[in-house]
């Protein structure tokens, strides 16, 4: 295959990339995309990516986490084809919803009942809808860092050190219910729900912040949420969209111990396919049933998408890739870290082997604010260059392993990451 490439440019991808800006803003669909990495993609499969450019890429980005099992993973692919050939939405119920819906309260152990949508976004806001209904409040508690998807009433984004509306366009009042607070602040926490804990009606979080610097809890956080939420009588919910089926098979749930009332799950658990879903303890979920408290959508619970769930969580749970993705992960981390020091470059990477995060420092990092101190800017263009020589990323330091990667993935990782400090030594960018 001939690689369309003039000087360090992907001819291909460039022409690709004009060519979108003329009838898509930004050339992107979610702006998750605008900071790229930006060459466009002829095809994937298992742990690796192909360019128009003719190009390969060792993906460590997963699709921002859908590509667990990794890409176009057959069991999942040949599962959803045989099953659309009997159509796709029927308007009506079907069997294999009930099988994902028992598979994944049977796999994830703890919820009684789900509903199934199509995004993470839409699911966030069921549990939040869910949680008003069940306590006739509307205040929630939201952690700074932590993401819940793109809608006005949770979308937030620092500006000269004040939380708030993250967009233009942001109906800032949808905002007013919504405690903006330090996460991993056992202290601040008791003190908040001191003075309006009988307000709220729900606590919301990654129960680890996937999303910025991947930063666990801290011993005892989450049993203090947990605490306070039972004593004021507080919906707790675990969005657990990325570390759901990820970090173990029971997600953050049997990591930590410690159990929510309701949690959101999508990426992992369909195998790239868009699927996520609200879960939870039956008293609650069933407010749904009644239609008292209304959750839709056109192209909730497909044939395509139970598919995916269905075969997605029973390869998952017979041949478990978590033992798989850890050594992985580990010996990724420590190799990153061991390069690093021979090029005498302060690499940082914390998190863990099937999720973590790569920056630039040593401040100690417990929440989004001490995030900050790292060099996260410095990573942005370690990841822009990391790119260029073949490992797939983007720029906010989170690296996802799959159970595709292997030796020939992990040979190549470090290959194409030493390759890049050598240039960045010789370019003086340290
Ligand atoms: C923790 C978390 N919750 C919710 C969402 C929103 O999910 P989606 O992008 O499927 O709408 C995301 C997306 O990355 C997420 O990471």
């Amino acid at each position: 295959m001939s690689i369309s490439e003039v000087n360090g440019r992907n001819v291909r991808s460039d022409e690709l990339h004009d060519r979108a800006l003329e009838r898509s803003p930004g050339g992107v669909h979610s702006n998750v995309r605008l900071r790229g990495p930006h060459p466009f993609i002829r095809s994937a499969k298992g742990a690796w990516l192909f360019s128009v450019d003719g190009r390969d890429y060792v993906d460590y980005l997963l699709g921002q986490g859908p590509n667990f099992l990794g890409h176009a993973p057959d069991q999942v692919i040949q599962a959803v084809s045989a099953a659309c050939r009997d159509g796709l939405i029927y308007g009506g119920q079907h069997e294999p919803e009930i099988q994902a819906a028992e598979l994944v309260c049977s796999v994830a152990k703890w919820p009684d009942m789900v509903r199934f949508s199509v995004s993470g976004t839409e699911a966030v806001q069921a549990a939040l809808r869910l949680a008003r209904a069940a306590t006739g409040r509307t205040e929630i508690i939201r952690f700074q860092g932590h993401y819940h998807g793109w809608l006005d009433n949770i979308f937030v984004g620092e500006h000269d050190g004040t939380w708030g509306a993250a967009s233009a366009g942001q109906v800032a009042d949808h905002l007013r219910p919504c405690h903006i607070l330090p996460w991993n602040d056992a202290e601040l926490l008791v003190e908040k729900f001191e003075q309006y804990g009988s307000r709220l009606a729900a606590v919301i979080m990654e129960p680890i912040m996937i999303n910025a610097g991947v930063i666990e809890p801290l011993p005892g956080y989450l049993e203090t949420v947990r605490e306070l939420c039972d004593r004021y009588g507080v919906v707790l919910i675990f969005d657990e969209v990325i570390s759901g089926f990820r970090i173990a098979l029971g997600g953050a749930v049997e990591r930590y111990g410690v159990t929510p009332d309701l949690a959101t799950y999508g990426k992992a658990f369909a195998g790239g396919f868009p699927v996520a879903a609200v879960v939870g303890r039956q008293d609650l979920m069933c407010r749904f049933g009644t239609g008292e408290v209304n959750h839709s959508g056109t192209f909730n619970s497909s044939v395509m998408a139970m598919a995916a769930v269905t075969a997605t969580l029973t390869s998952l749970r017979d041949q478990p890739p978590y033992a798989k993705v850890g050594e992985h992960g580990r010996a990724l981390m420590s190799g990153l870290l061991d390069i690093a020091a021979r090029h005498d470059v302060n690499l940082r990477v914390a998190g863990l082997p099937a999720a973590f995060h790569v920056s630039f420092g040593d401040a100690q990092v417990r929440d989004y604010r001490s995030l900050q101190q790292l060099d996260l800017a410095r990573y942005e263009r370690l990841a822009a260059a990391l790119v260029d020589n073949g490992i797939w990323l983007a720029g906010r330091g989170v690296w996802y392993v799959s159970a595709a990667h292997g030796a020939r993935e992990l040979d190549a990782a470090l290959t194409r990451f030493d390759k890049t400090l050598e240039e960045w030594k010789v370019k003086a960018e340290q």
